[in-house]
């Protein structure tokens, strides 16, 4: 059965135009004017856009004694009631365990997924058996390798291992990411402050700075640049850090950085409400902003200085939360935000004239296409390309609220805001898994999206360091001593 979407107008990253969709065995078939099909889907008065990809998203891990509680299901539901058509979530090995196994783990859970997805391999530990396994991970179309640089005593690696690691990402043709937040000084912080008495979720925000994240994304950064390899900067929350990608680019190394919607939108003093449940829902790393912050992270998005909107969906219950209690280390790290990414973004952007709509498809969907080398597949309007769509109208209205989620978790960090810019439908390769804001999502319909190594960017930083590699001087012999 084919599907057309008629009457709308299309816009991708570098064009608006007016023309209709004709949607055939999951992909794009036709793009032009007056097209018909078996369904026809009314986009009068509306955008017609790439569905979003979040790269960024943490469904049904075990993390800081518990697991996030969305998995697949109804994290990729989430996703698509507000417009996000694929995810990227982090296949995350137990320190010791091996990547295949890890990677066997995360096969099973997201086979209950509503939409296409990949994965990104977590680097938790260092070792002959992760280098040897990075080989066949990448065999397997999973080309982008996450390190943490903080969570000290747990997921953390050190710089030897990050440049191990980052070496070993060149050899493969594969993308490091990094979680830059410096964890030796986070530890003693969180130490330090819980002596003083400062248990609350409050001090979650006191124990890593600015400074964390912008000494960690430089070092990063510089390791990487020795390495030959492109880096990517998940959750990028400050000037610091946003300062040190900036510089990077404007020397023409090859780094890209994310921030995320909830950065984008609130600021620090959501930890010093009166109400624990309230500041303790909102604890992530790194952690809510300044205002001055977020003015910093919105001029990256209009300069091209930042690259990707995400959300780190990492959803905990208020019980899950209240973990910490008594001690704010204890708190799990993470929030929601899948289904509000594109509203909040569209709302706040686009609305606003922070963003245009041409810039808020290449940060939500185009842009990273390209970074994980799957573009024109995923990320485009064009014909050949899965038809994973977004018929948006920017006139729909709502208020944000825990009650209509599609979210698992008791709770919204965008309570009562509202939006303006909301999915009429959304398109998973063809099948239509909202219409007029109805999910109908169907579980299991989700393929994994397998990547190729060896993206353009890889190999320029290949061939110029190859170019630039030590090589002895040729010389003659060694005089005889003495004339
Ligand atoms: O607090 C966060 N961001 N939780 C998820 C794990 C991570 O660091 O990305
Ligand atoms: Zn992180
Ligand atoms: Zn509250
Ligand atoms: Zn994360």
């Amino acid at each position: 059965m084919s599907t057309v979407i008629k009457n709308g107008t299309i816009v991708t990253a570098d064009l608006t135009y007016r023309a209709d969709v004709l949607v055939e065995g999951g992909k794009i078939a036709a793009i032009g004017p007056g097209l018909a099909g078996d369904q026809v889907l009314d986009a009068s008065g509306c955008y017609v856009m790439p569905g979003g990809i979040d790269p960024h998203t943490h469904l049904e891990m075990p993390f800081m004694g518990t697991y996030s509680a969305d998995d697949f299901e109804s994290g990729t539901r989430a996703a698509l009631a507000g417009g996000t058509t694929m995810v990227v979530d982090f296949a995350l090995p137990s320190p010791g365990q091996g990547l295949l196994d890890a990677l066997r783990m995360w096969d099973n859970k997201a086979g209950r997924a509503n939409c296409d997805y990949s994965f990104h391999m977590a680097v938790t530990w260092w070792g002959e058996q992760v280098f040897d396994e990075m080989q066949a991970v990448v065999g397997r179309g999973i080309t982008s390798f996450k390190h943490f640089m903080a969570y000290k005593g747990a997921l953390m690696v050190n710089d030897d291992e990050l440049f191990a690691s980052f070496r070993r990402c060149a050899e493969l043709g594969a993308l490091p990411m990094v979680h830059a937040e410096n964890g030796d000084v986070v530890a003693e912080m969180c130490a330090r402050l819980l002596a003083e008495g400062n248990t609350g979720p409050e001090a979650h925000a006191y124990s890593r700075p600015p400074q964390v994240e912008g000494e960690a994304t430089n070092r990063a950064i510089m390791i990487a640049d020795m390495a030959g390899v492109p880096l990517y900067v998940v959750h990028t929350s400050c000037e610091d850090s946003h300062e040190a990608i900036r510089r990077a680019r404007m020397q023409g190394k090859r780094v890209w950085g994310e921030p995320l919607i909830q950065h984008l939108t609130l600021d620090e003093s959501e930890y010093f409400h009166p109400d624990w449940d309230h500041a303790a829902r909102r604890v992530m790393s790194p952690p809510f902003r300044s205002k001055a912050h977020q003015d910093s992270l919105w001029a990256g998005l209009a300069s091209g200085s930042l690259s990707v909107v995400a959300t780190d969906h990492c959803a905990f219950t208020t019980e899950q939360k209240r973990f910490g209690k008594g001690d704010f280390t204890r708190i799990p790290n993470g929030t929601g935000g899948l289904e509000d990414r594109m509203p909040m973004l569209w709302t706040h952007g686009v609305t606003t004239g922070r963003i245009t709509m041409n810039e808020f498809v290449a940060v939500t969907s185009t842009n990273i296409a390209k970074i994980l080398n799957m573009y024109p597949k995923k990320g485009a309007v064009l014909v050949g390309a899965d038809a994973d769509l977004v018929v948006w109208d920017a006139e729909a209205t709502k208020t944000i609220s825990a009650a209509s989620q599609q979210s698992a978790i008791d709770y919204n960090v965008f309570e009562g805001k509202q939006v303006k810019g909301l999915p009429r439908y959304t398109l998973s390769r063809g099948m239509v898994a909202v219409a007029d804001g109805k999910v109908q999502t169907r579980e299991g319909h989700g393929q994994f999206v397998a990547r190729e190594p060896g993206a353009a960017v890889n190999k320029a930083l290949s061939a110029w360091k190859d170019l630039t590699a030590p090589r002895p001087v040729p010389r003659g012999g060694i005089p005889a001593s003495g004339v």
